[in-house]
């Protein structure tokens, strides 16, 4: 009979981290659905924009994988330029690290002895792992729990930006923070400040967007100017994210971007508007849920085989890729009803079709693999390795 620690050990071990090169190409209509697909052209596009437009910048791409949690993205968006990536919990960072891919900071703080030694045994045999930290106590916890293993742990001060999620608050609390790190924490290695607005980053308007997500910022640049003048440096300022990509070269307080979403977006990131227009569409859409059309209960209805099992959701409903005059009603945990309202084209049963994700992150969390596809040829598989890691 295993421990815990035995059991969950031995579940990563039997994780698969590689790509699945299938013996024969298939045929993305041959796919069984519902199946989560990716579109290559589509998808490598937004990766390589989003990386020159940082690197054109100045900015370094700190990859946010708690939206696709899965290394064998993980590495081509360090291959691409990114300087590593970002996991939210620390079981992601488990599955990433054991995946080779090191240069890793957790996005949320700990506070219990398990999780705490599970960071320090991560950053034991990995100098490049580091998590953020937003209290003394927790702080002080995670410095004795690192001395007692004789490591050293790299954190960054997280910064509530006004979300109330976590973050201490910004200025003098954050100093004081800071000067207990660097005073009473020998075991923690300050390595920078975090500061991720999430609060702004679905505002509609671009420039309401930008003019409030500025406002809270400025907070974070007072922050580091105060560790400074108290002779703390703060080599590294992370945070931002999709919707704020294109503002951080002007404001000029962070020094890398934690975007995630941008790789596939989604319907709820589509819907906001760009520097440019009134839809989001500097990345398009290159995630979708293929679907089957399965029954034909009524003349205006077609039921496809996606439901909230497999597609998740917020507040928006999914969408059909291409397709007018169709109305996706949630059908339950399996299925999904379509209001034929005129449709640009005739969907028949057996017909396969892709859905647009209402939000990326919820919906990957629910699949097993990607099949990413190009010319509608999938040639291999990609395990979502780190699917339902967050502890
Ligand atoms: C701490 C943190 N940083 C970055 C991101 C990435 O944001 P986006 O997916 O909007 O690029 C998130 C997303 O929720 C986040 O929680």
């Amino acid at each position: 009979m295993p421990s815990l620690a035995e059991f969950i050990d031995g579940r990563r071990a039997r994780v698969e981290f590689e790509a699945i090169k299938l013996d024969k190409p298939i045929a993305l209509v041959d796919l069984p659905t519902p199946a989560l697909v990716i579109d290559l052209d589509v998808f490598e596009k937004n990766l390589k924009r989003m990386q020159s437009f940082l690197s054109g910048h100045g900015l370094g791409l700190r990859c946010h994988t708690k939206m696709h949690k899965c290394p064998v993205i993980a590495h081509q968006q360090i291959a691409q330029g990114a300087i590593g990536v970002c996991t939210a919990k620390v079981s992601e960072a488990e599955i990433m690290q054991a995946a080779g891919v090191l240069d890793i900071l957790i996005t949320s703080p700990v506070s219990t002895p398990d999780k705490g030694e599970r960071v320090v045994g991560l950053a034991g045999s990995n100098d490049s792992l580091k998590i953020v930290v937003d209290c003394i106590e927790t702080a002080t916890a995670l410095n004795s729990t690192a001395t007692k293993a004789g490591c050293t742990v790299g954190v960054f001060i997280d910064l509530d930006p006004g979300m109330g999620r976590t973050g201490i608050e910004p200025l003098q609390p954050a100093l004081a923070l800071g000067r207990h790190i660097r005073d009473a924490c020998p075991a923690l290695r300050f390595d920078g400040l975090q500061m991720y607005a999430g609060n702004c980053m679905h505002i509609t308007e671009y420039e309401e967007r930008k003019a409030t997500y500025a406002r809270l910022m400025e907070k974070g640049r007072q922050t580091r100017e105060m560790f400074e003048a108290d002779g703390i440096s703060v080599p590294v300022f992370s945070g931002g994210g999709t919707g704020s990509y294109d503002m951080e070269s002007e404001l000029g307080i962070l020094t890398e971007v934690q975007a995630g979403s941008y790789a596939f977006m989604d319907i709820e990131y589509r819907d906001i508007a760009s520097r440019t227009g009134p839809q989001f569409d500097d990345f398009p859409p290159s995630l979708f849920v293929l679907v089957s059309a399965i029954s034909k209960p009524q003349e205006e209805l077609i039921t496809v085989d996606a439901g909230f099992k497999c597609l998740a959701s917020d507040k928006s409903a999914p969408e059909f890729r291409e397709i007018e005059g169709v109305v996706y009603q949630w059908g339950g945990d399996e299925h999904g009803i379509i209001e034929l309202n005129n449709p640009s084209r005739q969907i028949a049963l057996g017909d396969k079709l892709e859905v647009i994700t209402p939000h990326c992150d919820p919906t990957v969390n629910l699949h097993d693999f990607f099949f990413p596809y190009r010319n509608g040829v999938v040639e291999e598989i990609w395990p979502i390795s780190a699917r339902g890691c967050s502890q």
